[in-house]
């Protein structure tokens, strides 16, 4: 707007508080939308004072910069990549990383919520604010930046900047919501993404500077001077010697309660700027920075013991048990050890010391290995319930049995019944049924009598008969979504079961489904195609004694013909290219599901491309920029996947 010859009348000084609204509604969509201001920016600020002196409460005031409807996600490439920090999680780890640069250490609260960049130009104004996104693409978020109260919307500058810092959302703010979000940091970023800027506001975000790029400053206490002066809040901060950092660090787990605002570790900095250039990057985050993490959802402590817990599909996982370690308030002593890959990766043994970690209500599971242990982990050589053997097979242990196994039989049975809803069939019930021969699979559920469960300890008359009519009751009829689901085949989920539902609609017809049909089917990689086509055509025994026992599967009634030919090329006439890696899906994936909705994979960009989709992960490379020269629209990852799946929804 700043060279702008002026077009605003003398007398708007006449214009009531009305006609000034429409006035400031119009400037300010021709500004930040449309990219065609008609008056310059001291003749925008006097149209808008005028409008507040008239009616200091006027909506429109609260609604001025661009409309998130339009911009919020499309991709801003980062100038600079926004990094990660390095972890570490006790004081000499914390020390060693101190001991390599000079001068002394910035401290300030690791604040849970989301990184935004937001940047101003030349004139002062705020031009652009973006998510982190894959680190070098964020997702634009400036409406609703913008209105984000304790964000200034214009500096006093004359060369531009940029100020990252973490969007939050207070606690006495998230307090008053009505419980939508699990945490605040959800919350935070759900509110970012709102396309509704009244929506966004009305959550109370909040923003807390921890970075200024561009301006040359020497220090992160002049970045904080600075940004403070320009009326940011910038992160409560303190300078320390390497002596006092610990301490600093407990102050922090001392005061995490009183805070407004979560934390999840504390994050010191070497003050000296020229310091942290020196010291220099990986691709992953500046060697000039650490976050130590809070203790209390991690903690050390020593493996003692390897239990072996076998699932559905046979494989044997290991399961740590540890000396009891506080984390996050529990006693822990069980901890997950993912799988035998990671038992191999990690050279884990008996005896090691072990950092284990709990985030939110997730089960705890073993980071890292501090101190190798004494003793070699080593597998079963045969299932302890069947007594078959045990095979490696990669990451993973399974059982070479194929039936009978009863440690596996009762994860089928117990996926049955909980998909299908059979109710009063807990793990040590089937486990006792089992044993004693009354089930062997699914179909099993519907020939038990009273007669057969009356006898088993606590096991009366009512119960045994209301099981029995439990049984019953999920006999016919049943949903054919559910039905696939129940069956456990691996791949075949809630979501791939109700595709396949949708698409096949009869059980016969899923039944006789070959990988090439799954292949064209959304989210159908070659590798799952092939696994549930062989999946579903080894439960054939399965199904087929669920039939005879007198179960039946509801058919899904066909889509209105029309939805289905409307909806059919969506994509006609439009192109896509893609860059970088997609983490959703693979490229092939990717293209032909654009092919199955009528549109075009391109192989290079030129202006008649429609889209350039970069991927989540790794490089961009020169695609990213001469899309943007051709002007040629530019979708993230995320963008792209909900514009696939809006659609093929029916
Ligand atoms: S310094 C390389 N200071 O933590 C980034 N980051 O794991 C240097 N964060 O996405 C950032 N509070 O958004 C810094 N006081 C603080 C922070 C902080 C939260 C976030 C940051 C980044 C993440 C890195």
């Amino acid at each position: 707007m700043s060279q702008l010859s002026m077009f605003l009348p003398a007398e708007f000084l006449d214009w009531d508080a009305a006609r000034l609204e429409v006035e400031v509604r119009k400037h300010n969509r021709l500004y930040w939308d449309e990219n065609r201001p008609l008056i310059s920016d001291t003749e925008f600020d006097r149209l808008v004072e005028r409008l507040r002196a008239l009616n200091p409460h006027s909506p429109v005031l609260d609604a001025l910069g661009p409309d998130p409807a339009l911009r919020v996600g499309t991709p801003v490439v980062h100038q600079q990549s926004m990094l990660s920090l390095e972890k570490c999680y006790d004081e000499q780890t914390l020390l060693d990383w101190a001991a390599k640069f000079e001068g002394d250490v910035v401290m300030t609260p690791k604040v849970d919520g989301c990184a935004c960049s937001i940047r101003y130009g030349a004139d002062g104004r705020l031009e652009v604010a973006a998510t982190r996104g894959s680190g070098s693409v964020g997702e634009d978020i400036t409406g609703n930046v913008l209105r984000i109260p304790n964000v200034p919307t214009r500096l006093p500058i004359t060369s531009p900047v940029e100020i990252r810092g973490e969007v939050y959302l207070p606690l006495s703010a998230f307090a008053k919501l009505a419980g939508e979000f699990a945490n605040p940091r959800n919350t935070a970023a759900g509110a970012l993404k709102q396309k509704d800027p009244a929506k966004s506001a009305a959550v109370g975000l909040r923003f807390m500077a921890y970075d200024v790029v561009g301006l040359g400053l020497q220090t992160e206490l002049e970045k904080f001077a600075q940004a403070a002066a320009w009326g940011f809040e910038p992160v409560s901060h303190t300078l320390l010697t390497r002596a006092e950092m610990q301490a600093g660090y407990d102050g922090y787990v001392a005061r995490r309660g009183e805070l407004d605002y979560e934390i999840d570790g504390v994050v010191f900095r070497a003050n000296r700027v020229d310091e942290q250039v020196r010291l220099g990057f990986t691709s992953h985050h500046p060697r000039g920075a650490i976050a130590y993490k809070l203790q209390g959802e991690s903690g050390l402590t020593f493996l003692r013991e390897v239990e072996w817990s076998i699932s559905r599909s046979r494989i044997f996982t290991p399961v740590g048990i540890v000396d009891p370690v506080n984390l996050s308030g529990a006693t822990v002593t069980r901890i997950s050890l993912h799988n035998w890959g990671m038992v191999k990766s990690k050279a884990l043994s008996i005896g090691a010391e072990c950092l284990a970690v709990r985030r939110g209500g997730v089960i705890p599971y073993l980071e890292s290995v501090t101190q190798p242990g004494d003793t070699p982990i080593t597998y079963p050589a045969t299932c302890p319930t069947g007594g078959f053997p045990l095979r490696e097979d990669g990451d993973i242990i399974v059982c070479t049995c194929t039936t009978g196994c009863a440690g596996a039989v009762v994860g089928v049975l117990s996926h049955y019944a909980n998909v299908v809803g059979i109710e009063g069939f807990g793990e040590t019930w089937l486990q006792t049924l089992v044993e004693a021969g009354l089930l062997t699979q699914a179909a099993d559920f519907y020939r038990l009598r009273p007669e057969d469960l009356v006898g088993f300890e606590r096991m009366g008359d009512t119960l045994a008969k209301k099981l029995v009519e439990n049984c019953a009751a999920h006999r016919s009829d049943l949903p054919l979504a559910v039905f696939l689901t129940s069956l456990g085949v691996p791949g075949l989920g809630r979501t791939a079961s109700q595709t396949l539902a949708k698409q096949f609609r009869t059980l016969e017809r899923v039944r006789a489904v070959t990988a090439a049909d799954l292949l064209g089917l959304p989210k159908f990689a070659e590798l799952s195609a092939e696994k549930i086509a062989a999946g579903l055509a080894a439960q054939a025994a399965t199904i087929d004694a669920l039939l005879a026992a007198g179960v039946t599967v509801a058919d899904v009634p066909e889509a209105p013909a029309e939805s289905a030919d409307a909806g059919a090329r969506p994509f006609a006439g439009q192109s896509f290219l893609f860059t970088g890696t997609l983490a959703a899906m693979p490229r092939e994936q990717a293209q032909s599901r654009v092919e199955a909705l009528g549109g075009k994979a391109a192989s290079g960009v030129s202006k008649a491309l429609t889209y350039l989709v970069v991927g989540s992960e790794g490089k961009a490379g020169s695609k990213l920029q001469k899309a943007q020269e051709a002007g040629v629209k530019v979708l993230t990852e995320a963008e792209f996947v909900a514009l696939v799946e809006a659609a093929e929804a029916p």
